[in-house]
């Protein structure tokens, strides 16, 4: 193999196309060994603290064995009494979006590039005793485990489907009958890491302390796509023109009081029509994709501002002013629109080489950016990021 050949292993393994083709939303994939030399830059003691910040997502979930109800799901945040007290064995702490805090944390992302950014979720973080775990359950993400401290067995199932039993009424999707035919059982130390397409039944229990990093992808359900574009539909001037039609129905069906088959074909025609509109599936596609689990960003604040002081133009910040996108800020576009934590922005073809910045990096000379931009709405653009907090100064940074 050429080092050229090997350089685009990824987690030294596979090359991006075989990872693509053979198991990317379709099997797991265990990658010992993924990242031999991995410094987590944040300790399990610092991750519970993260667990008593009210502003960040926690859970504790206890497995009592041999109770009618084995696992119990609590919700942070929790006092220092809470996780002081917790038994030597069985219980399972997670922190969500860790990378949105945590810059050590977020760097891992960039390991993830062979995938579609926009897709990427976020981190959450495990740390569990001997015995921990969160249950057997599947997950509708795809997930990469990184076992980060100490040991974990992963017993591994087939893909579960709506018919599969879960127990009624408890937060996660415990699967009440276990993983009955574990297609793998894999022991992870630090450093290996295991991929999970959507579905697929799993189990994690630790075998000592440990701590597990996992990086999710979200992708939309139906539901989420088809109530989002019916919101952003609302917004076409001419959406009440789109509209069901039975021209040239025949007389039998005119006077047949039930739905016929055809009427079904025209509601699904008009669906289709609605959703030909690319505007309309990318707007709400990339604002849906790049919003934050955290509402972090006072949009309406920054609009007031604006509004407030229309002549308020960032463009004669000093020559040498960094900024870089804030670690929560997720970005996408589509031809001249772009998409940037949960917001749209509509740009004009001039500002494609402002969106070609934006997308290719993570900090800009302000100057660059503002020079790049060559229309109103581009600079309104910027200075609404700026405002918002989804670019920030980075002035102690290296030039
Ligand atoms: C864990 O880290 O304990 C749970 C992660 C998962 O199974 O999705
Ligand atoms: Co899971």
């Amino acid at each position: 193999m050429t080092d050229n050949a090997r350089e685009q292993l990824l987690f030294g393994s596979l090359s991006q196309a075989e990872f693509l083709r053979d198991y990317w939303q379709q099997k797991p994939l265990l990658f010992r060994q993924a990242l031999p030399d991995f410094k987590p830059g944040i300790s399990t003691d610092e991750v519970a603290g993260l667990a008593l910040e009210d502003s960040i997502e926690s859970r504790l979930v206890t497995e009592t064995p041999g109770a009618r109800q084995p696992w119990t799901v609590r919700h942070g945040p929790f006092s220092e009494q809470d996780l002081t007290s917790l038994p030597a064995s069985h219980w399972s702490l997670l922190v969500q979006a860790v990378d949105q805090w945590v810059p050590e944390v977020s760097q891992l992302l960039s390991e993830f590039k062979f995938l579609p950014a926009w897709r990427l979720d976020d981190i959450m973080i495990s740390i569990a005793p001997d015995q921990g775990s969160v249950g057997p359950h599947y997950d509708q993400y795809d997930v990469f485990l990184l076992q980060v401290e100490g040991h974990r067995r992963w017993t591994v199932g087939a893909p579960c489907d709506p018919d599969t039993p879960i127990i009624e009424g408890a937060p996660l999707r415990i699967l009440r009958q276990g993983i009955p035919e574990p297609t793998q059982v894999w022991d992870l130390a630090p450093g290996d890491m295991l991929y999970l397409p959507p579905r697929y039944a799993h189990h994690g229990v630790a075998l000592d302390t440990c701590m597990t990093w996992s990086v999710g992808f979200r992708a939309p359900d139906a539901y989420e796509a088809l109530h989002g574009l019916a919101l952003r539909a609302e917004l076409e001037d001419d959406i009440e023109f789109l509209r069901y039609s039975d021209a040239n129905i025949s007389p039998a069906e005119a006077t047949d009081r039930r739905l016929s088959a055809a009427s079904l074909d025209r509601l699904r025609g008009l669906l289709t029509r609605t959703a030909a509109r690319d505007e309309v599936l990318a707007d709400w596609l990339g604002a849906y994709m790049t919003q934050n689990k955290y509402d972090l960003f006072d949009w309406q604040g920054t609009e007031n501002q604006l509004e407030a002081d229309a002549a308020n133009q960032m463009g004669d910040m000093a020559e040498d002013v960094m900024v870089r996108g804030a670690l929560p800020t997720r970005m996408t576009a589509w031809g001249t629109r772009l998409y940037v934590n949960g917001r749209a922005f509509v740009l004009e073809e001039s500002d494609r080489p402002l969106i070609d910045l934006l997308l290719n990096g993570n900090r800009w000379r302000w100057q660059s950016l503002w020079a790049a931009s060559q229309s109103d709405s581009a600079r309104r653009t910027l200075n609404v990021l700026l405002l918002s907090g989804s670019l920030e100064r980075a002035d102690g940074d290296d030039v």
